[in-house]
C-alpha cells in the first residue's frame, strides 16, 4: 500500500515537472543550480581537473594535477597513430571532469583525410546522444552552408570538436578543459592530414589560434598546426544572429576559392 503511494506521489512530482517543460534526464539527482554557479565561478578562478589516478605503491606522488592533467594529454595523443587509436586514447583520459557527466565520447563525422577539416567547440545535447558532432540544428545549419559550395561530410568533409565531452548545460569550455584537448585536438587534425582548417567560433580560435575575437578574426586566412586556417561565425551563433549569414556566405565563397587555387 505504501510503495504504491509512493509510486502515486512520484508519478504526480513526475508530471509536474514535465508541464514546467522539463523534457530530458539528464541525472539520478536534482541539480541545484545556484551551487553549480558558485562552483563554475570558482572553477574559473582555479580551474580543476579530475584527481589523477593513485600512484602505483613506491612511486612519490606528483604535486601539480593540472601539469600532471597536461603531461599525460600529451603522452596519450603523441602515441596515437591512427585516428582509431587516438579516439583510444582520448576515451581512457580521465582528468577532464566533463567525461563523467556526459553520455558519450563525440570524436569525428566525415570523410578522414578529406582535404578540409572542421573544428567545432563542443557537443550540445544531440550530438551527446549520438556520439556525432554537429548533428543538431547548427549542424543542419552547418550541412547546407557546406553544400551550398558543393562539399558535404559524407563526401569531402572531416569534422570534429575541440572539446569531445558536452559541457554541463551546454556552457562554455573552461581554460583548463580547452588546455588538456589541445594535444588530443593537434594529434588530430596531424592524423587527418586536411589540407585547410575551418575553424568555427571562439573556442575554437582559443584552442588553436590563441586567441578569441571572431568578429575580427573571421573570413582572414591564418595559420593553425601550420595549415592555412579559415575562422568562420559558429553554425549556432548564425541560427541566434541570421543578419550575419552574408559574411558567412563570403566566408565559404573564400574556402570555395582557396580549394580550387590549391587543388
Ligand atoms: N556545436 C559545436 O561546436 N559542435 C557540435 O558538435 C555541435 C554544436
Amino acid at each position: 500500500m505504501e510503495s504504491a503511494l509512493e509510486w502515486h506521489y512520484a508519478r504526480a512530482a513526475l508530471d509536474w515537472q514535465i508541464d514546467l517543460g522539463v523534457d530530458e534526464a539528464i541525472c539520478e539527482l536534482p541539480v541545484d543550480r545556484f551551487a553549480a554557479e558558485a562552483e563554475a565561478r570558482e572553477a574559473r578562478a582555479a580551474p580543476k581537473v579530475a584527481a589523477a589516478p593513485a600512484p602505483a605503491p613506491g612511486v612519490a606522488p606528483k604535486s601539480d594535477p593540472v601539469a600532471d592533467a597536461l603531461d599525460e594529454a600529451k603522452q596519450r595523443a603523441s602515441g596515437a597513430d591512427t585516428l582509431d587509436a587516438l579516439r583510444e586514447a582520448l576515451a581512457g583520459y580521465e582528468h577532464c571532469e566533463l567525461k563523467r557527466g556526459a553520455r558519450n565520447l563525440v570524436f569525428c563525422d566525415g570523410v578522414p583525410g578529406a582535404r578540409v577539416m572542421i573544428v567545432g567547440e563542443a557537443p550540445g545535447r544531440d550530438e551527446d546522444i549520438q556520439g556525432k558532432p554537429f548533428v543538431g540544428r547548427a549542424g543542419g545549419l552547418l550541412d547546407r552552408m557546406l553544400e551550398a559550395i558543393g562539399l558535404s561530410r559524407t563526401e569531402n568533409v572531416y569534422i570534429t570538436n575541440v572539446m569531445p565531452w558536452r559541457p554541463p548545460q551546454n556552457r562554455d569550455p573552461l581554460p583548463a578543459e580547452i588546455a588538456m584537448m589541445q594535444p588530443f585536438l593537434s594529434r588530430h587534425i596531424a592524423l587527418a592530414d586536411p589540407d585547410v582548417l575551418i575553424i568555427t567560433g571562439n573556442i575554437a580560435c582559443d584552442a588553436l589560434l590563441g586567441r578569441r575575437g571572431i568578429t575580427r578574426l573571421r573570413g582572414q586566412w591564418t595559420e593553425a598546426e601550420g595549415r592555412p586556417a579559415l575562422p568562420m561565425f559558429h553554425p549556432a551563433y548564425l541560427l541566434r544572429q541570421p543578419h550575419l549569414k552574408r559574411e558567412a556566405w563570403a566566408d565559404l565563397l573564400e574556402l570555395s576559392a582557396k580549394l580550387k587555387a590549391t587543388g
